[in-house]
């Protein structure tokens, strides 16, 4: 008898420290969403919640970065940021928790187009304006959302088979068969339906040109690497890769090199790319492993801080806002480029 109370005692006790094991600041994520609630310290700013795609690629590390360094005190903001690690059910999830908070906006870089009425209707009915950033919705309404900025993929796309266009004609293998693979992005993103389509307007215009397979490598290194070495071991005759995006690339150029082949103006496969955003875009034009780059500007927040500062003072905005981009390519004053620009 006296044991069965010991042990009651201890189970009771066991369930207490379980229960209290969520001390100050350890509190379970969600009950803490709900329970900071609007603050009093968040009362003085406008309260945006961003719901970043994930952190995948160099391009989203200067995306994120843009949006903390505008999004500040300083300048009047409280931001609440959530990495959706390029699930679409984890930005939707943090789509409602900032539905709960009721924040005053919400920025949504949807990962993919399609799948977003619901939590957008739902948005719409508590009244928070959310404005897209970078990738794009489909949807049957478009009042569900108020803009978006971003890029134009199929521009970048177009740009990039110009390119290559351009630079067959130079060196004079306009005439020859030209084997094309591409290293496509995340299945259904606006980024990468986006670059593929305007790839394919240039290339339905040269029959010399065979796309040999197309595959996603989900914009990052490693798939980008694995699924290059697959294309490498399948097709013994690849002229030119089409990656769609600088991450993907990196991950290309390493499968390439293991390959025991070459790449770039100094090597024998021609890479195009997309991004041109980090240090290491430049440098492996610079190294001749990497043909040309279309810019892919990640400097979208204080596009999207404009926005919100109209709305506040009651002005319309645009619909749609593309921002600014250029094309790059190894033959280009490289350093004096670097030189002039903000990233
Ligand atoms: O949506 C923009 C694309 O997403 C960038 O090209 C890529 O690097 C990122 O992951």
């Amino acid at each position: 008898m006296k044991k069965l109370k010991w042990k009651l005692l201890l189970s009771f006790l066991l369930v207490l420290s379980l229960a209290g094991c969520h001390g100050q600041g350890e509190r379970p994520r969600d009950e803490r969403l709900y329970e900071d609630d609007v603050t009093s310290e968040r009362e003085d700013y406008i309260v945006v919640g961003f719901a970043q795609v994930g952190s995948e690629s160099d391009y989203r590390i200067a995306n994120s970065a843009s949006f903390r360094e505008t999004f500040c005190a300083e300048n009047g903001y409280y931001l609440l940021f959530e990495d959706g690690q390029q699930k679409q059910e984890n930005q939707i999830k943090a789509m409602r928790n900032f539905i709960l908070q009721e924040v005053d906006y919400i920025v949504l870089d949807p990962v993919v187009e399609t799948g977003w009425d619901e939590v957008l209707q739902e948005a719409k009915a508590a009244g928070i304006p959310v404005i897209l950033s970078d990738r794009s919705v489909t949807v049957e309404d478009e009042d569900l959302y108020t803009c978006w900025v971003g890029s134009d993929f199929e521009e970048e796309g177009k740009k990039a088979g110009l390119w290559l266009e351009n630079y067959l004609e130079k060196t004079g293998r306009d005439e020859d068969e030209i084997r094309l693979v591409t290293l496509q992005g995340t299945p259904g993103s606006s980024a990468q339906i986006g670059r593929t389509a305007g790839f394919s307007q240039i290339l339905g215009r040269h029959p010399n040109w065979q796309m040999l397979e197309c595959a996603s490598g989900d914009f990052t290194q490693s798939k980008g690497q694995e699924v290059m070495a697959r294309f490498l071991k399948s097709y013994h005759d690849i002229d030119v890769v089409i990656s769609e995006n600088d991450n993907m690339t990196f991950g290309a150029i390493e499968a390439i090199e293991q390959a025991g082949r070459t790449c770039g103006p100094k090597g024998d496969i021609i890479v195009i790319s997309f991004d041109a955003v980090s240090e290491a875009s430049f440098a492996a034009m610079k190294e001749g492993k990497l043909h040309a780059d279309m810019e892919c500007n990640p400097l979208l927040a204080p596009m999207v801080d404009e926005i919100i500062r109209k709305l506040e003072r009651g002005e319309s905005v645009e619909k749609i806002q593309y921002v600014e981009e250029r094309c790059f390519d190894a033959f280009m004053d490289l350093d004096a480029i670097q030189e002039e620009r903000k990233y």
